[in-house]
């Protein structure tokens, strides 16, 4: 049924499969009541493509019986405890692994260790997730080094599953975690040590690369990494924001999306920023099922540097669009002082839990 919905929806583009799944009577009782739990009333008040689109989906009946029934709509209902995920939003947007530096001989090995652990986590209020992690968290650690380092990443197995470690970056095919190329999936228990240059300076990103693809990466197997230019990038508040989702009931879409794991996280509590100071953003878009994300902020206009691989900013805008893979840095000074948003310009995303503020302060 899930298959042959997916396949249906990838014969018919523009049809997403949200709307297939939620035309067909027969899938009503799998929708999940998600919209009961999330904190997102009042949020259609601001946008109102948003709140067109709720009651678009109410008018047509397609998933107003379950999904909507008693929603949130009505007031917030709490928010998701970090101590309990184990992990912290407002922690993971400033928190930089460095890894630690080992002299062998002549060189200097930057060594990082990652643990892959199956985990339950909670992605919105009240909405459970049955994660695969790197590191116990969602997204896994923001990995750092400089351009030419070389980079030992000790992964070890943890999970009930196969998994891998593939980077993006420049590397030896034996380091690019795929299963068809040795040493392929590293089974439970197993583990391996990837090795590699730092290279090409840029924002990159990690996931894992068994199959099937999708599930092990929307299960929450993705991090950042960055790659510094050996000359630095101008001081700045340095933040890492990581677009995902995640399919709560198992049919191939997305029922919350999310920066940085957890729903709404700054919209509950903006994220404080210093009026005139220079902000850069490192922003990964890793979400699975949905063809495109977004990123928009209000009020204010950013330089934009795709991948982060050039020192000169391509576009300066308010908003970008990123495919699943994509990455960009930021950079933005804020001239007022106040409460600005930022959210998907996909309204649908925004209404689901990809939606914050920055407290801009003088
Ligand atoms: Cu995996
Ligand atoms: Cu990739």
């Amino acid at each position: 049924m899930e298959s042959s919905d997916s396949e249906r929806s990838a014969e018919r583009p523009g049809i997403s499969r949200r709307r297939l799944l939620g035309g067909a009577a027969g899938t009503l009782a799998a929708i999940p009541i998600l919209h009961e739990t999330l904190p997102h009333q009042g949020l259609h008040g601001q946008l109102a493509s948003a709140a067109e689109k709720e009651g678009h989906k109410r008018a047509n009946g397609a998933r107003s019986g379950t999904a909507h029934r008693g929603s949130a709509h009505s007031g917030p209902v709490g928010r998701v405890d970090p101590r309990a995920n184990g992990f912290d939003p407002q922690l993971i947007l400033r928190d930089f692994d460095r890894g630690k530096l080992v002299r062998e001989g002549r060189r200097t090995v930057r060594e990082f260790e990652i643990v892959a652990e199956d985990k339950e986590i909670e992605v919105a209020p009240g909405v459970k997730f049955a994660a695969w992690t790197y590191n116990g968290r969602v997204p896994g650690p923001t990995l750092r080094a400089t351009e030419g380092e070389h980079l030992r990443i000790n992964f070890v197995n943890g999970s009930k599953h196969p998994h891998t470690m593939h980077f993006h970056g420049i590397h030896p095919a034996r380091m690019d975690g795929v299963p068809q190329v040795a040493p392929g999936n590293i089974e439970p228990g197993g583990s391996f040590t990837y090795e590699f240059d730092a290279e090409p300076f840029g924002l990159h990103h990690y996931h894992c690369h068994t199959s099937p693809l999708a599930s092990h990466i929307a299960k929450g197997l993705y991090g950042t990494f960055i790659v510094d230019p050996q000359r630095d990038r101008p001081q700045a508040d340095e933040m890492v924001m990581v677009m995902s989702g995640f399919d709560t009931n198992f049919d191939r879409a997305n029922e919350v999306y999310v920066v940085n794991g957890v729903a709404f996280a700054y919209h509950d509590e903006p994220i404080r920023v210093k009026r005139g100071e220079l902000v850069r953003i490192y922003l990964v878009n890793i979400l699975e099922f949905d063809l495109i994300n977004s990123f928009h902020l209000h009020a204010n206009f950013f330089d934009y540097y795709p991948t982060g691989t050039k020192l000169q900013p391509r576009d300066f805008t308010d908003t970008v669009i990123l495919g699943q893979g994509e990455r960009g840095i930021l950079e933005v000074r804020f001239p007022f002082a106040g409460r600005f948003m930022f959210h998907a310009h996909v309204s649908e995303f925004a209404d689901l839990g990809w939606m914050g503020f920055f407290e801009v302060e003088d």
